[in-house]
């Protein structure tokens, strides 16, 4: 079979890698180097020049990332990958390359904080508009567009309440004006969307979570056209942010990505365990998984997501006070920030990852201040249900004092 038509974690553990070539080392070598030298001076200059093709100072490629890039660009069906040093240094690497002082930018409501911090209240300063709107309805960037917007960006599932975004619909109406899509991919994994097979123009993730998968790396991934990472290589990522991934993180993140879809299998079997769980139990006021048929995007998860992942916003009777004790009488799930680990998460966003939001902009942006947000990890999901239900039963008692 070629690897290039084989299944999803056949290609996440062997595309663009031939053993034979690198004596017959399994793994692909770690080429831990910050330069490269020069065959001749010339040979120097024309790389430089783009004359030559070649490896010549690791903050522009390194062979190590060349196959990481080469793997992400196959799983999100790219012509092209970069690595970067955070998911914050992808998604400023890509703005500082799209966008220009005049031009305009739209985003959706619902953003992970610092996204949210850098596009709202940092970009702005360089003379760029930025606009959030809410494009859970298309009808909205209809409205909101104009012949100046440059890129309309969004999360989907977002971070932290999980809304949806139809990637179809918005690329639509984007490309129709000449704007790029970029879609952060982080919470649905291309196991679960590929966001460029539905009209996206590029796709980004901090790769600190699920591709990853183990919570010791931080790193971005991007993936497009191979006209629009080559720009973002030598402009965002070479001159503007300088955001360039260690050799050592990539090689954890061939390793991660051995077991993402095998991982994410996990993530979304016991996520539906507990999210109806937790549906079910009155000390629960809300739940927001894209599985449970309560959803109010549940058609939209189904025709865009092919499982619903590991992620569960809810909010506990009682709001932030009730969310905060809950958390606290918790014994296995751990309180921390970052998702798509092997262990359990759990956090609140209000205080944590979407306090960059002021309080007035988390209630503009539907981002309510009890929201607690889980992360459904590995473990066995009858500890966590036992774990959360433990938890729960005290704030039912309490609750009901
Ligand atoms: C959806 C999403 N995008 C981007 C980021 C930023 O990634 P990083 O922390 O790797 O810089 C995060 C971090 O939590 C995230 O949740």
């Amino acid at each position: 079979m070629k690897k290039d038509v084989a299944g999803f974690s056949t290609r996440a553990i062997h595309h663009g890698y031939d053993a034979g070539q690198h004596q017959g080392s399994l793994n692909p070598p770690v080429y831990l180097t910050s330069t490269f030298t020069f065959e001749t001076a010339e040979a120097g200059g024309a790389m430089f020049a783009g004359e030559q093709q070649g490896h010549f100072y690791s903050r522009i490629s390194n062979p190590t990332l060349d196959q990481l890039e080469e793997r992400i660009a196959n799983l999100e069906g790219a012509e092209a990958g970069l690595a970067t040093a955070s998911g914050m240094g992808a998604i400023t690497s890509v703005f500082w390359t799209l966008v220009k002082a005049g031009d305009e930018v739209i985003i959706d409501k619902t953003l992970y904080g610092c996204t949210f911090a850098f596009l709202s209240h940092g970009l702005t300063k360089f003379d760029v508009k930025v606009t959030p709107v809410d494009l859970t309805d298309p009808e909205n960037l209809t409205d909101a567009i104009t012949d100046r917007t440059r890129v309309v960006y969004f999360e989907t599932p977002a971070n932290p309440n999980n809304r949806l975004v139809d990637i179809a619909a918005i690329s639509r109406i984007a490309h129709a004006k000449g704007a790029k899509v970029v879609v952060d991919n982080t919470y649905a994994t291309p196991v679960l969307t590929r966001p460029l097979e539905h009209g996206a123009d590029i796709v980004l993730h901090s790769a600190t979570k699920y591709l990853g998968g183990h919570g010791d790396l931080v790193a971005g991934l991007i993936a497009g056209s191979a006209e629009d990472m080559t720009q973002v290589r030598l402009v965002g990522l070479k001159d503007m942010t300088g955001s360039v991934m260690s050799p050592f993180t990539a090689m954890l993140l061939l390793r991660g990505l051995k077991t993402l879809e095998l991982r994410v299998e996990r993530h979304c079997r016991s996520a539906m365990q507990i999210a109806q769980m937790l549906e079910d139990h009155p000390s629960v006021a809300s739940v927001h998984y894209p599985g449970l048929d309560s959803f109010p995007q549940a058609d939209l998860a189904r025709r865009q997501m092919s499982d619903f992942g590991g992620m569960i916003p809810f909010e506990v009777v009682g709001g932030k006070d009730g969310g905060i004790a809950m958390m606290n009488r918790l014994k296995l799930i751990q309180r921390a920030v970052s998702l798509g680990d092997a262990e359990s998460l759990i956090q609140h966003p209000a205080s944590m990852t979407h306090s960059t939001y002021t309080p007035q902009e988390r209630a503009e942006h539907g981002i309510a201040e009890g929201l607690v947000r889980l992360s459904v990890g590995l473990e066995t999901a009858d500890d966590l249900i036992d774990d959360l239900m433990a938890a729960l039963s005290q704030h039912n008692a309490i609750a009901a004092e």
